[in-house]
Protein backbone atom coordinates (compact mmCIF):
# COMPACT_ATOMS: atom_id res chain seq x y z
CA UNK A 1 0.00 0.00 0.00
CA UNK A 2 1.20 3.61 -1.08
CA UNK A 3 0.90 5.89 1.46
CA UNK A 4 1.34 9.21 0.04
CA UNK A 5 2.88 12.99 2.29
CA UNK A 6 0.86 16.25 0.92
CA UNK A 7 4.32 16.95 -1.20
CA UNK A 8 4.45 13.65 -3.43
CA UNK A 9 0.13 13.23 -4.35
CA UNK A 10 1.24 13.05 -8.43
CA UNK A 11 3.89 10.58 -7.69
CA UNK A 12 2.33 8.44 -5.30
CA UNK A 13 -0.73 8.23 -7.73
CA UNK A 14 2.17 7.10 -10.46
CA UNK A 15 3.79 4.86 -7.91
CA UNK A 16 0.47 3.13 -7.48
CA UNK A 17 -0.34 2.34 -10.82
CA UNK A 18 2.87 1.16 -11.67
CA UNK A 19 2.89 -1.33 -9.30
CA UNK A 20 -0.54 -2.18 -8.93
CA UNK A 21 -0.48 -1.00 -5.37
CA UNK A 22 -3.58 0.58 -3.61
CA UNK A 23 -3.26 4.43 -2.37
CA UNK A 24 -4.35 4.45 1.49
CA UNK A 25 -6.62 6.95 2.29
CA UNK A 26 -3.88 9.53 4.05
CA UNK A 27 -5.61 13.02 5.17
CA UNK A 28 -3.71 15.78 7.22
CA UNK A 29 -5.00 18.31 8.97
CA UNK A 30 -3.66 20.83 11.19
CA UNK A 31 -4.67 21.41 14.79
CA UNK A 32 -5.64 24.99 16.34
CA UNK A 33 -1.99 25.48 17.99
CA UNK A 34 -0.38 24.76 14.26
CA UNK A 35 0.61 20.88 14.63
CA UNK A 36 -0.11 18.65 11.85
CA UNK A 37 -1.32 15.47 12.06
CA UNK A 38 -1.15 12.91 8.94
CA UNK A 39 -3.80 10.19 9.48
CA UNK A 40 -4.14 6.92 7.14
CA UNK A 41 -7.33 6.02 7.81
CA UNK A 42 -8.54 2.55 8.63
CA UNK A 43 -5.52 1.40 6.11
CA UNK A 44 -3.90 -1.75 7.21
CA UNK A 45 -1.04 -2.28 5.20
CA UNK A 46 1.16 -5.25 4.92
CA UNK A 47 3.76 -3.79 2.85
CA UNK A 48 3.70 0.37 3.96
CA UNK A 49 5.44 2.54 1.20
CA UNK A 50 5.63 5.84 2.50
CA UNK A 51 6.38 8.52 -0.46
CA UNK A 52 7.16 11.71 0.82
CA UNK A 53 9.33 14.55 -0.44
CA UNK A 54 10.30 16.86 2.35
CA UNK A 55 10.98 20.33 0.97
CA UNK A 56 9.48 21.55 3.63
CA UNK A 57 9.68 21.11 7.59
CA UNK A 58 6.20 20.33 8.19
CA UNK A 59 6.76 17.68 5.37
CA UNK A 60 9.28 15.74 7.33
CA UNK A 61 7.14 15.67 10.39
CA UNK A 62 4.07 14.01 7.96
CA UNK A 63 6.68 11.63 7.11
CA UNK A 64 7.83 10.72 10.33
CA UNK A 65 3.86 10.49 11.25
CA UNK A 66 3.01 8.73 8.10
CA UNK A 67 6.05 5.99 9.20
CA UNK A 68 4.79 6.21 12.86
CA UNK A 69 0.70 5.71 11.91
CA UNK A 70 1.91 2.54 9.04
CA UNK A 71 3.37 0.80 11.97
CA UNK A 72 0.56 1.11 14.24
CA UNK A 73 -1.77 -0.04 12.10
CA UNK A 74 0.53 -3.28 11.66
CA UNK A 75 2.87 -2.78 8.77
CA UNK A 76 5.02 -6.01 8.65
CA UNK A 77 7.51 -3.68 6.43
CA UNK A 78 7.64 0.07 5.98
CA UNK A 79 9.76 1.09 3.11
CA UNK A 80 10.41 4.99 2.91
CA UNK A 81 10.80 6.87 -0.64
CA UNK A 82 12.26 9.91 -0.65
CA UNK A 83 11.38 11.26 -3.87
CA UNK A 84 12.91 14.85 -2.98
CA UNK A 85 15.39 14.55 0.48
CA UNK A 86 14.86 18.39 1.82
CA UNK A 87 18.47 19.54 3.39
CA UNK A 88 20.45 17.14 1.93
CA UNK A 89 22.76 20.21 0.41
CA UNK A 90 24.00 20.63 4.23
CA UNK A 91 25.91 17.25 4.25
CA UNK A 92 28.94 19.14 5.96
CA UNK A 93 28.96 21.48 9.06
CA UNK A 94 30.74 24.22 5.95
CA UNK A 95 31.74 26.46 9.28
CA UNK A 96 32.13 25.77 12.89
CA UNK A 97 28.70 25.82 15.19
CA UNK A 98 26.98 24.16 12.02
CA UNK A 99 25.03 21.03 11.87
CA UNK A 100 25.14 18.12 9.76
CA UNK A 101 21.42 18.26 8.85
CA UNK A 102 21.19 15.65 6.06
CA UNK A 103 23.14 13.41 9.05
CA UNK A 104 20.42 14.86 11.48
CA UNK A 105 17.14 14.16 9.32
CA UNK A 106 18.36 10.79 7.73
CA UNK A 107 18.83 9.77 11.32
CA UNK A 108 15.48 10.93 12.53
CA UNK A 109 14.26 8.53 9.12
CA UNK A 110 15.73 6.00 9.80
CA UNK A 111 14.23 5.33 12.83
CA UNK A 112 11.11 4.55 11.68
CA UNK A 113 11.32 2.86 8.37
CA UNK A 114 12.93 -0.62 7.14
CA UNK A 115 14.67 0.90 4.21
CA UNK A 116 14.57 3.86 2.08
CA UNK A 117 15.15 5.04 -1.34
CA UNK A 118 16.61 8.67 -2.02
CA UNK A 119 16.13 9.62 -5.72
CA UNK A 120 18.59 11.58 -6.82
CA UNK A 121 20.37 13.03 -3.57
CA UNK A 122 22.81 16.16 -3.96
CA UNK A 123 25.30 13.50 -3.17
CA UNK A 124 25.14 9.94 -3.67
CA UNK A 125 27.01 9.76 -0.01
CA UNK A 126 24.17 11.31 1.89
CA UNK A 127 22.85 7.44 1.93
CA UNK A 128 25.55 6.87 4.63
CA UNK A 129 23.78 8.86 6.75
CA UNK A 130 20.81 6.26 6.93
CA UNK A 131 20.42 3.10 9.12
CA UNK A 132 20.43 0.93 6.81
CA UNK A 133 22.36 2.29 4.03
CA UNK A 134 19.63 4.05 1.97
CA UNK A 135 19.76 3.53 -2.05
CA UNK A 136 20.23 6.05 -4.36
CA UNK A 137 17.44 5.90 -7.57
CA UNK A 138 18.97 7.47 -10.34
CA UNK A 139 16.12 9.25 -12.42
CA UNK A 140 17.80 11.34 -14.54
CA UNK A 141 17.67 8.77 -17.61
CA UNK A 142 13.40 9.73 -17.42
CA UNK A 143 14.84 13.49 -18.72
CA UNK A 144 15.33 12.45 -22.03
CA UNK A 145 11.98 11.70 -22.62
CA UNK A 146 10.35 15.17 -23.64
CA UNK A 147 13.44 16.09 -25.43
CA UNK A 148 12.98 16.82 -29.67
CA UNK A 149 13.80 13.98 -31.78
CA UNK A 150 15.47 16.36 -33.97
CA UNK A 151 18.16 17.47 -31.69
CA UNK A 152 21.06 18.95 -33.94
CA UNK A 153 24.74 18.26 -33.25
CA UNK A 154 23.60 18.30 -29.22
CA UNK A 155 25.45 18.78 -26.10
CA UNK A 156 24.47 17.55 -22.76
CA UNK A 157 26.20 20.35 -20.64
CA UNK A 158 26.35 20.56 -17.13
CA UNK A 159 27.03 24.17 -15.01
CA UNK A 160 29.37 22.18 -12.75
CA UNK A 161 32.04 19.35 -13.05
CA UNK A 162 29.70 17.45 -10.06
CA UNK A 163 26.67 17.09 -12.33
CA UNK A 164 28.27 15.88 -15.44
CA UNK A 165 27.28 12.10 -14.27
CA UNK A 166 23.55 13.52 -15.69
CA UNK A 167 24.26 15.15 -18.16
CA UNK A 168 25.81 11.90 -19.28
CA UNK A 169 22.93 9.96 -18.09
CA UNK A 170 20.57 12.01 -20.31
CA UNK A 171 22.56 11.50 -22.94
CA UNK A 172 22.78 7.86 -22.93
CA UNK A 173 19.08 7.98 -22.46
CA UNK A 174 18.76 10.23 -25.40
CA UNK A 175 21.37 7.93 -27.67
CA UNK A 176 23.32 10.45 -29.61
CA UNK A 177 25.15 13.90 -28.35
CA UNK A 178 28.60 14.76 -26.72
CA UNK A 179 28.97 15.53 -22.56
CA UNK A 180 30.38 18.74 -21.41
CA UNK A 181 30.38 20.78 -18.62
CA UNK A 182 31.25 24.40 -16.94
CA UNK A 183 33.41 25.64 -14.37
CA UNK A 184 31.02 27.19 -10.83
CA UNK A 185 32.04 29.35 -7.94
CA UNK A 186 29.56 29.74 -5.48
CA UNK A 187 29.62 33.14 -4.48
CA UNK A 188 26.63 32.59 -1.88
CA UNK A 189 23.41 30.84 -1.63
CA UNK A 190 21.95 32.85 -4.24
CA UNK A 191 25.19 33.91 -6.61
CA UNK A 192 27.06 31.85 -8.84
CA UNK A 193 30.10 32.33 -10.87
CA UNK A 194 30.05 30.40 -14.02
CA UNK A 195 33.18 29.75 -16.17
CA UNK A 196 33.21 28.42 -19.46
CA UNK A 197 35.63 25.96 -20.49
CA UNK A 198 36.52 25.06 -24.16
CA UNK A 199 32.64 24.17 -24.95
CA UNK A 200 31.87 24.33 -28.59
CA UNK A 201 28.50 25.03 -28.73
CA UNK A 202 28.01 27.67 -31.81
CA UNK A 203 24.91 26.97 -34.16
CA UNK A 204 24.79 23.44 -31.96
CA UNK A 205 21.92 22.62 -29.75
CA UNK A 206 22.36 22.29 -26.23
CA UNK A 207 20.37 20.62 -23.06
CA UNK A 208 21.76 21.97 -19.91
CA UNK A 209 20.96 19.72 -17.01
CA UNK A 210 21.40 19.60 -13.37
CA UNK A 211 20.12 17.84 -10.10
CA UNK A 212 18.15 20.66 -9.13
CA UNK A 213 17.08 23.85 -9.86
CA UNK A 214 16.74 25.86 -6.73
CA UNK A 215 16.86 30.14 -7.20
CA UNK A 216 17.70 29.61 -10.98
CA UNK A 217 20.92 31.65 -10.16
CA UNK A 218 23.31 28.56 -11.65
CA UNK A 219 21.04 27.76 -14.36
CA UNK A 220 20.55 31.25 -15.53
CA UNK A 221 24.14 31.95 -15.80
CA UNK A 222 25.03 29.20 -17.55
CA UNK A 223 22.35 30.04 -20.12
CA UNK A 224 23.59 33.07 -20.43
CA UNK A 225 26.81 32.09 -21.25
CA UNK A 226 25.47 29.21 -23.98
CA UNK A 227 23.57 32.31 -25.92
CA UNK A 228 26.70 34.57 -25.89
CA UNK A 229 28.48 31.64 -27.81
CA UNK A 230 25.68 31.22 -30.86
CA UNK A 231 24.32 28.14 -28.92
CA UNK A 232 21.19 27.26 -31.00
CA UNK A 233 17.85 25.72 -29.45
CA UNK A 234 18.59 25.51 -25.32
CA UNK A 235 16.80 23.39 -23.05
CA UNK A 236 16.97 23.08 -19.68
CA UNK A 237 16.07 19.97 -17.83
CA UNK A 238 16.92 19.09 -13.84
CA UNK A 239 15.78 15.93 -12.00
CA UNK A 240 14.19 17.96 -8.83
CA UNK A 241 12.75 21.55 -10.02
CA UNK A 242 12.29 23.48 -6.41
CA UNK A 243 12.33 26.66 -8.30
CA UNK A 244 12.35 28.70 -5.28
CA UNK A 245 11.36 32.51 -4.59
CA UNK A 246 11.86 34.16 -7.98
CA UNK A 247 13.87 31.18 -9.97
CA UNK A 248 11.28 30.81 -12.49
CA UNK A 249 11.22 35.25 -13.46
CA UNK A 250 14.91 34.82 -13.05
CA UNK A 251 14.97 32.10 -15.82
CA UNK A 252 12.84 33.80 -17.91
CA UNK A 253 14.95 36.94 -17.80
CA UNK A 254 17.77 34.66 -18.73
CA UNK A 255 15.98 33.33 -21.75
CA UNK A 256 14.67 30.15 -20.89
CA UNK A 257 11.21 28.90 -22.37
CA UNK A 258 10.46 25.76 -20.68
CA UNK A 259 12.06 23.70 -17.68
CA UNK A 260 11.55 20.02 -18.02
CA UNK A 261 11.56 18.57 -14.70
CA UNK A 262 10.18 15.23 -12.71
CA UNK A 263 7.05 14.72 -10.60
CA UNK A 264 10.01 14.91 -7.27
CA UNK A 265 8.83 18.29 -6.76
CA UNK A 266 4.94 18.68 -7.77
CA UNK A 267 5.13 22.31 -10.30
CA UNK A 268 4.69 23.46 -13.67
CA UNK A 269 7.95 21.96 -15.26
CA UNK A 270 7.11 18.55 -13.27
CA UNK A 271 6.96 17.06 -17.14
CA UNK A 272 8.54 13.92 -16.39
CA UNK A 273 7.58 11.12 -13.62
CA UNK A 274 10.29 9.18 -11.77
CA UNK A 275 7.65 6.21 -10.70
CA UNK A 276 9.04 3.57 -13.09
CA UNK A 277 12.70 4.30 -11.69
CA UNK A 278 11.18 4.26 -8.51
CA UNK A 279 8.93 0.88 -8.75
CA UNK A 280 12.37 -0.30 -9.73
CA UNK A 281 13.42 -0.46 -6.43
CA UNK A 282 10.16 -1.99 -4.83
C1 LIG B 1 24.91 22.42 -6.95
O1 LIG B 1 25.99 21.91 -6.95
C2 LIG B 1 23.70 21.82 -7.58
O2 LIG B 1 24.04 20.82 -8.48
C3 LIG B 1 22.86 22.87 -8.28
O3 LIG B 1 23.60 23.40 -9.36
C4 LIG B 1 22.49 23.99 -7.38
O4 LIG B 1 22.07 23.51 -6.12
C5 LIG B 1 21.41 24.83 -8.02
O5 LIG B 1 21.09 25.86 -7.15
P1 LIG B 1 20.60 27.27 -7.68
O6 LIG B 1 19.44 27.04 -8.58
O7 LIG B 1 20.21 27.98 -6.41
O8 LIG B 1 21.75 27.94 -8.34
Amino acid sequence: MILSGSASQSLAAELAAELDEPLAPVEFERFPDGELIARIGDATPDRAVVVASTPTSDAHVELLQLQDAAREAGASEVVTVLPYMGYARQDAAFAPGEPVSARAVARAISAGTDRTLVVNPHEDAVRDFFDPTATVVDASPRLAEPLPADLVDPVFLSPDEGALDIAAAVRDAYGAGETDFFEKTRRSGSEVDISPRDAAVEGRDVVVTDDIIATGSTMSEAVGILADRGAARVFVACVHPLLARNAPTKLSRAGVETVYGTDTLERAASEVTVAPAVAAHL
